[in-house]
């Protein structure tokens, strides 16, 4: 774990237009920046970033948050990841706290395992450019195969000469250890009784051109390595074994390369091969990824599924394999994403279509012949048994199965009216089909039709806009303030019952000096109100003893504790005023409150309203109970008296408050 110090002093010293800067190009806009959104296309800018909040918002995609949230967003790191990005940026040394020894072993064996794996890198990246065979053998081979030498450079491509142990000798001087040379397979130890040390050692990758595999976050994990001899004995390709740090089914080859730009083209293509990568890259279509020659694991399509929902699979022009890896694609429809399949014409791969075809020209063919991926297995099938009937039946439970993998029931359904005129079935027969693999499925089905569900109360939602939730803007109100004025001290009027010289309870005003905080607090404590949002409410907590803890509280380090989600919610209230300037609202004769004048008055007004809307609904709900029941109501009835007369007092102090 990092520790906690060293995240605060990332925090500190961060500045979060300098760190987005480096990816958008910013423009001074009144006190913030604005840019165009880097997690959309757009022509005019709605991607805002504050100074003096340190936070940013991007209004096209509604996404938000402070300088962790923005790399974790736009490259994809992981929070310890954007903390040592960051910590490097700014010359901050990272310190990790204590772990066990336990723990400490196994990441110091990870690191040593990646550090060996880095120095083999670049160790078989010289030996490319700088060997005489090395040049000789493995950069003419790349160069053949029509790589230019920023390609070479940018995929660190290498090699390893042909010698049995002249890349372990040249790690084991430079002081790297055997252990982890065996670890990560870049040497194999054999024992030997006939050695004076015991065992010999080899090269794994011996005479092969190398490409290193990379993680999302650009680290090497291991590698593969091609022959270049026509040698049928030997595998034409050979990968690092799994290790500790390389899990074959875990990585897709060019993630890192690819990442960006699949999340702004908003779609993923799926190629079989090295080559077929970056030969793709080189042509200028970046989205690329492969899963190296095996069938896709559903960890793979969960790393693509962070940055978009949509995937093409490209095939080779031979049919041979096309019917195995059908198959595979299921497990894509079954995370919900949309597939397309586009297939090369006969003898060609993506490697040598993009290499003999112009961008424009690879571009039109992608868009032309990528066919939706169950419209397509229909399309075959249906060819395959047309003039059998036995077989076709078999074709329609085979397209309805994978029909049936999809999560949302809308998409379902129209893939089953479009497959029954494909295949020339009626719709009635794959509907019953579909039922019958349905009920059988049902129980995994419901799992994964929540998500689903979400998102058709948000439609709802959106559709009902005019009826405003009082409860939740009130809530949203109360999380504003407090992030935005809670550590101000303020000077409160308070109505206070007192005695008068008559002994009669009267309401008498009283000043308070007291910080915005500590004032929201002790009114909802007061009628020990909680927040209804669940969402709100452990903002509020937290927000609560941040404030009440820390002399120096920060919003922006404040949001580095809290998940996704709140993030963007509480940067979207924080941005509220911006959005007004972004979007002109001047113009059209809508001002935003000058909120900083008015703090005490309206931090009063927002609790008192607050308080009597939900006293209101209590008493509703008691109300409702007294009809529905017969019983002696007695206490209800004077519970709900109790209410009335503190909403009484509740609204003469709203009313002071107002006027
Ligand atoms: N592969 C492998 N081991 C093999 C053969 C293939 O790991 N013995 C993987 C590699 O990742 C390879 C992919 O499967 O890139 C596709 O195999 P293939 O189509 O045979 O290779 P190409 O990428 O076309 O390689 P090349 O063009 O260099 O022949
Ligand atoms: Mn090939």
């Amino acid at each position: 774990m990092i520790s906690k110090s060293t995240i605060d002093q990332v925090y500190e010293t961060a500045r979060l237009e300098e760190v987005i800067g480096d990816f958008v190009q910013l423009k001074k806009s009144g006190s913030n920046f604005k840019g165009l959104s880097p997690f959309s296309d757009e022509r005019t800018p709605s991607f805002m970033v504050s100074p003096v909040k340190q936070i940013w918002k991007d209004f096209s995609s509604g996404k938000g948050g402070n300088v962790v949230a923005f790399l974790m967003e736009h490259e994809h790191f992981t929070y310890p990841e954007a903390i040592k990005y960051l910590a490097k940026k700014y010359n901050i040394e990272v310190e990790e706290t204590e772990r066990t020894d336990e723990q400490k072993k196994e990441a110091n064996e990870r690191e040593s395992m990646y550090l060996v794996s880095e120095y083999a890198q670049d160790y078989f990246a010289k030996m490319l450019w700088e060997s005489e065979l090395g040049k000789a053998i493995g950069l003419t081979y790349f160069k053949e195969r029509g790589f230019t030498d920023e390609t070479i450079t940018k995929f660190g491509l290498g090699y390893c000469l042909d010698q049995w142990d002249g890349f372990t000798k040249a790690a084991l001087e430079s002081g790297y250890q055997l252990t982890y040379l065996e670890k990560t397979g870049l040497t194999i130890v054999k024992e030997d009784a006939s050695n004076a040390e015991g065992s010999k050692k080899f090269d794994r990758f011996k005479g092969r051109v190398m490409f290193p595999i990379h993680s999302m976050s650009g680290r090497v994990l291991g590698f593969g390595g091609r022959i270049l001899t026509n040698n049928k004995k030997a595998a034409k390709y050979l990968n690092s074994p799994e290790s500790d740090i390389y899990h074959k089914s875990k990585v897709l080859y060019g993630i890192y390369f690819a990442k960006q730009a699949i999340a702004k083209e908003d779609t993923c293509y799926l190629v079989e091969g090295y080559t077929d990568v970056i030969q793709f890259y080189q042509r200028g279509i970046h989205n690329v990824v492969s899963s190296s020659g095996t069938a896709l694991t559903p960890e793979q399509i969960r790393l693509i599924n962070r940055l978009t929902k949509n995937i093409t699979v490209l095939f080779d022009g031979d049919a041979a394999g096309l019917r195995a890896s059908l198959r595979g694609i299921d497990l894509i429809l079954e995370q919900g994403m949309n597939v397309k399949v586009c297939a090369f014409p006969d003898g060609e791969d993506p490697d040598s279509f993009s290499k003999n075809n112009e961008l424009e020209e690879v571009l039109n063919y992608l868009r032309s012949n990528s066919k939706d991926f169950i419209q397509f297995k229909a399309g075959l099938l249906a060819e395959e048994a047309a003039d059998d009937p036995i077989k076709r039946a078999d074709t329609v439970r085979d397209i309805v199965n994978s029909i049936a993998k999809i999560p949302d029931a809308i998409k379902r359904e129209i893939y089953v009216q479009e497959c029954a005129q494909i295949m020339n079935v009626s719709e009635g027969v794959l509907f019953s089909t579909l039922a019958q693999i349905g009920k059988k499925n049902q129980t995994d089905a419901n799992k994964r039709a929540q998500p689903e569900q979400k998102a058709f109360d948000v439609v709802k939602n959106e559709v009902k806009v005019e009826k405003v939730d009082v409860q939740y803007e009130l809530e949203r109100k109360i999380i504003e303030m407090l992030l935005l004025y809670g550590k101000e001290q303020q000077e409160f009027e308070d109505l206070v019952l007192k005695e008068n010289e008559e002994g009669e309870l009267i309401l008498e005003p009283e000043s308070l000096h007291i910080k915005v905080y500590e004032k929201i607090y002790l009114d909802l404590q007061e009628d020990e109100i909680e927040l209804t949002n669940a969402q709100f409410k452990a903002v509020y907590l937290k927000l609560i003893e941040a404030l009440n803890e820390k002399e120096d509280f920060s919003v922006s380090t404040f949001l580095s504790d809290l998940n996704q989600d709140m993030v963007s919610e509480i940067s979207g209230i924080l941005m509220e005023e911006e959005k007004y300037v972004l979007h002109n609202w001047e113009r059209k004769d809508i001002y935003p409150k000058e909120k900083k004048t008015v703090i005490a008055q309206l931090v009063s007004e927002t609790i008192l309203t607050l308080r009597c809307f939900l006293i209101k609904k209590r008493m509703l709900a008691l109300q409702k109970h007294t009809e529905n029941s017969h019983e002696d109501n007695k206490e209800t009835l004077e519970e709900i008296m109790n209410y009335l007369q503190l909403n009484n007092l509740l609204n003469k102090k709203l009313n002071r408050v107002l006027s």
